[in-house]
Parts: C-alpha cells; sequence; structure tokens
C-alpha cells in the first residue's frame, strides 16, 4: 500500500483506499486521438492517481494495483481477490471507504458481486473510463475524483456499492452500461441515477430501497457454481442448453426476449434442464423494464425463476453467489430474486 498524502497534514480528511483492476482508465494508445485502438489497464495506480493532484484535498489516499486486466477477461478468483481486499480494508478502523478502478465492459457484473458480498457500510464506489488515460479529454481523471469525493462523503455511507461515472452516482443494482463510446455511457434504466457528483459537492436523490452489503446472506469464498447465460433469438435451437446440461452446469440464465419470452425449442430444453435440477433464471435480453413471473412462461409449471429487473449478466451474479450460499429449488431461489 503506498500512501500519497500525509495525515498529519490532512488530519480530518477521510482515509480512501483506491484499488486499482486495470480498465480503459488505465489503458495507452500512441497516439492521443485514438480512443479505441489501445491496451487496457497498462498505467499503474501511482500514475492515475498523480495526474489528479486534486485529490489531496479530498482524502488520504492509499493505492494499491490488485490487478491490470482488460475487464473483458474478469474472472471469478479475481472477484474472490477483491471482495476479501475490500473486506480487509473496511474492516479496518484505518480506512474509510475504497474506491475501485475498473473497465467499463464488466463493470455492472463486479459492482453488484461486491453490492451483496461487502461486509461494510463503509462506502465503496467503482468508476471507469470510456476513453485511455493517453486520449484527449480523457475522461478517466475527473471520473477518478469524483469517485473518491463521494467515497469520502458522509452520506454514501450504508448506500451500498455505488458507481460514480460521468458527474452521476448509480446504485451497483441499478447501473448498466449503455454504449460502445459515449462517455455518459453508464445509465440506470427505469429508475435513474441515485444522485449527482459535481465539483466537490454530492446530493443524493433517492436511496437504495433493496437489502445489499450488511443485509445479506452471501458471503464471498473460493467457490463459484458453474452458471451461465443462453440467449433467446429467431430460430434458436436447443443445442447450447443441452450442451451446458451435459457439462454439468448448475444454472442457467435464458436473456429472452421481451418479457422474458423464450422459443419454443429453447423453452423445452430449459424445462428439461429445469426437470433434472438445473436452475433456470428467465430475464430479458431488452436492456430495461422487468420479467413478470408466469408472465411469457409458466414458471410454476416449468420449474422456472424470473430475474425480475436484474439483467442477465446480475441475474447470473445472483445465481452464482444463491447457490454457492445453499440456495436449491425455484421457491426458495425466486425468494432471493424477488429479495435483491
Ligand atoms: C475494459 O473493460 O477493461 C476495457 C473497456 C473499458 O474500460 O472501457
Amino acid at each position: 500500500m503506498n500512501t500519497i498524502t500525509s495525515s498529519s497534514v490532512f488530519p480530518s480528511l477521510s482515509r480512501i483506499a483506491v484499488l486499482a483492476t486495470g480498465g480503459t482508465i488505465a489503458g495507452a494508445a500512441a497516439d492521443a486521438t485514438n480512443t479505441s485502438g489501445y491496451q487496457a489497464g497498462v498505467v499503474g495506480v501511482d500514475q492515475l492517481l498523480a495526474v489528479v493532484p486534486a485529490l489531496s484535498s479530498v482524502a488520504r489516499i492509499a493505492a494499491e494495483q490488485i490487478a491490470s486486466v482488460d475487464s473483458k477477461d474478469m474472472a471469478m478468483p479475481l472477484w474472490t481477490t477483491l471482495a476479501q481486499r475490500i473486506n480487509t480494508l473496511l474492516a479496518s478502523d484505518e480506512i474509510d471507504g475504497v474506491v475501485v478502478t475498473h473497465g467499463t465492459d464488466t463493470l455492472e457484473e463486479t459492482a453488484y458481486l461486491l453490492h451483496l458480498t461487502v461486509k461494510s457500510d463503509k462506502p465503496v464506489v467503482l468508476t471507469a473510463a470510456m476513453r485511455p488515460a493517453s486520449a484527449l479529454s480523457a475522461d478517466g481523471p475527473l471520473n477518478l475524483l469524483n469517485a473518491v469525493t463521494v467515497a469520502a462523503h458522509a452520506g454514501s455511507r450504508g448506500q451500498g456499492v455505488l458507481v460514480a461515472f460521468n458527474n452521476r452516482i448509480h446504485s451497483a443494482r441499478d447501473v448498466v452500461k449503455t454504449s460502445t463510446y459515449a462517455v455518459d455511457a453508464f445509465q440506470s434504466p427505469e429508475v435513474g441515477a441515485l444522485g449527482w457528483v459535481q465539483d466537490g459537492r454530492v446530493e443524493f436523490q433517492r436511496s437504495v430501497v433493496r437489502p445489499h452489503t450488511l443485509a445479506t446472506e452471501f458471503v464471498i469464498g473460493p467457490n463459484w457454481p458453474l452458471v451461465e447465460i443462453v440467449t433467446s433469438y429467431a430460430g434458436v435451437s436447443r443445442l447450447a442448453v443441452d450442451a451446458l446440461v451435459g457439462a454439468g452446469v448448475r444454472g442457467i440464465v435464458v436473456a429472452g426476449t421481451g418479457n422474458g419470452s423464450i422459443h419454443a425449442s429453447v423453452q423445452q430444453a430449459l424445462a428439461d434442464a429445469a426437470s433434472q435440477g438445473v436452475a433456470v433464471v428467465r430475464s430479458s435480453r431488452v436492456g430495461s423494464g422487468h420479467v413478470m413471473r408466469n408472465g411469457a412462461a409458466a414458471d410454476d409449471a416449468l420449474g422456472f425463476i424470473s430475474a425480475g429487473s436484474l439483467n442477465p449478466y446480475k441475474a447470473r451474479v445472483l445465481l452464482m453467489l444463491a447457490l454457492a450460499a445453499g440456495g436449491a429449488g425455484p421457491v426458495a431461489l425466486q425468494k432471493v430474486f424477488d429479495t435483491y
């Protein structure tokens, strides 16, 4: 851990740990006008912090390089490492909050995982960037400053894991990436952002309703049940579902059409899987809204679970955690999805 500001100089400032994992925020290209052909995760955390001198008037920062990955390659062992490190840091009286720098591609999955497994009410804030650190008008430095500002703000305590991006503050449960290039890529469809941060000011406009962090039954562990995602689309066959069941999958999330409706061939394959004890969760590929239980499919009869308003990727995170916690059967698992 590398402390970059002195506690004796700013004794009243919050102590924030910045954990870097890679991503475009730490990306570099040969040319400042190149915002798509760059290597993610090559700029170290000390360099990310050094270009934002204003951080030293917001918080005392302790920086750690947890990983240097393009978040498309995020994997469960790194999730375990990250969540365990955050829990250790937040259990200490020396740390008031954590900021995680991350790639945008799977940020919403990591954020939701942490929302369900961090065991503290101290702020945890994820941030990222759409443009590499080497780009003209790179968005990373301001996003980082805003994330630390949010993590140091008293009102962020008890709100679960937050995402600070492009001046907005989102709940980890709701936020999704919605653009391949725009700096306002992160949105919370249906419910909107929790609040905003600008020029050192933080304002929350609503609070998080569903349980998170200290109020969940989930603990991070080394074991991750095999859960995969399949999609329903015109002309889809049952091949993928049958292959997954043959491979011993514990759960399948289906990214259905519309209200989680599923092509007849895949629906039959999923019903067969459910009858063999595989947990089958219906979500939607649409991008906003929710999937009504017994709406587009006869969930009670088929043994399916509705993901509600979770997208397929977040539904997979919740299903993995629920299965790891011993959850079994559609009734118990539906309760988990209705709760979180
Ligand atoms: C990544 O997710 O690591 C690369 C893309 C990004 O951060 O925008």
